[in-house]
């Protein structure tokens, strides 16, 4: 059932090409240039007329919905707020008829996930689901919703369900955008071929940088912290990439955007610090290039993944990760897969039992 992979772990890591595609499969349709989702198109008006949307989640689903903030404003231009459920639903917060509240969830049973949408929903507020497990709770309380098919997910850390939460986030958006105005028809079709060529890429960089973790991974097996730096989009990536290496391998890591390294964080970074950054051409590539001098300057060790071809952040890495280049509101998706990697094969070296982490259930169904 692990399919020869020696854990559900990496099958589902491997899965992704296929599960990003699923998740679009009769969605996006390039050809005649649309994105056919039917729980948006039936409830439109209420995207278009929302004071503001809430996107509400919890671990790595609350990282999918960060990256799903930044998608949705700049594309749909509507003002998008992201809360833990469980901070959510405990300070009485404000909401009305006129607000959407999105919940996003692998299994759709999660405890708090779930309180936080019947709370919205008695004050009056649509409520839309994202999930995975097909006809869960959370699938069966939301008003409407769009599953992400991107098969069972056994292994506890959550990964092909995490890229494809990006996937239906991006669709949404990017049909909320049009649909309004704000997004125009040529940079629609453009971002919507790049979207088509994602599991294609995915395939690419699983291939070219399965051996490569694994090896950069022998490295930090005896590690006992990690940094993880990204800015916008792969900000949340950067959280997403610290949250698998510490829940499987038990190294402490922390994730922050890259340039509130500066507020704090710096003060860590010595010889023996493994900083992860990611670094691709589009999002704020300059900016990263001075976050790496910093780093450099104090002897961290640099793991850095960059697009092909990359010159400037790759001549100060102790490690490259090479990555295809995409559209930057769609790199997470393709830089979330080495990460993914490396805390698999770290985790892996230090013998801990990866699918099935101590003290941890794939469904949190006690808040
Ligand atoms: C991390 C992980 C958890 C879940 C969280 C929410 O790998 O799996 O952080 O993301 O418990 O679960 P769902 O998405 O099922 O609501």
């Amino acid at each position: 059932e692990k399919g020869g992979y020696e854990h559900f772990m990496l099958k589902e890591i491997f899965e992704q090409p296929k599960s990003v595609h699923d998740t679009m499969r009769g969605r996006l349709l390039v050809d005649e240039g649309i994105i056919k989702m039917a729980g948006i198109w039936d409830h439109v008006e209420k995207f278009k007329n929302a004071n503001r949307i809430i996107i509400i989640a919890c671990g790595t689903s609350w990282h999918a919905g960060l990256i799903g903030e930044y998608l949705i404003e700049e594309y749909a231009r509507i003002p998008v707020e992201v809360e833990y459920a469980s901070e959510f639903r405990y300070r009485n917060p404000i909401i009305t008829d006129k607000d959407v509240v999105i919940a996003i969830s692998q299994s759709g049973e999660t405890a708090d996930t779930m309180a936080a949408l019947k709370l919205a929903k008695e004050k009056g507020a649509f409520i839309y689901g994202i999930c995975n497990v097909v006809d869960s709770s959370i699938a069966r309380i939301t008003d409407a919703g769009s599953y992400t098919h991107a098969g069972p997910e056994i292994g506890v850390a959550s990964t092909k369900a995490f890229t494809a939460q990006l996937t239906i986030l991006s669709l949404i958006a990017l049909k909320l955008g049009k649909h309004n105005g704000n997004l125009g028809n040529a940079e629609f079709m453009s971002l919507i071929a790049e979207l088509n060529a994602l599991p294609k890429k995915i395939e690419e960089v699983l291939s070219t940088t399965h051996e490569l973790t694994q090896s950069i991974a022998k490295d930090f097996v005896n590690a006992t912290n990690f940094l993880y730096l990204g800015r916008g989009y792969n900000y949340p990536a950067a959280l997403e990439g610290a949250l698998k290496l510490k829940e499987i391998s038990y190294i402490h890591a922390e994730g922050y955007p890259a340039a509130e390294m500066k507020h704090g964080p710096i003060a860590l970074i010595d010889e023996n610090m493994p900083i992860v950054i990611i670094a691709p051409k589009k999002g704020h590539y300059d900016k990263i290039v001075s976050n790496v001098q910093e780093i450099k300057a104090r002897r961290g060790k640099i793991i850095a993944v960059v697009n092909k071809g990359d010159q400037q952040v790759s001549e100060m890495a102790d490690y490259v990760i090479e990555i295809p280049e995409t559209s930057e509101c769609f790199s997470p998706i393709i830089a979330s897969v080495p990460l993914q990697l490396l805390a698999y094969y770290i985790a892996v070296y230090r013998g801990a039992n990866v699918d099935q982490p101590r003290n941890l259930a794939k469904s949190v169904t006690v808040e």
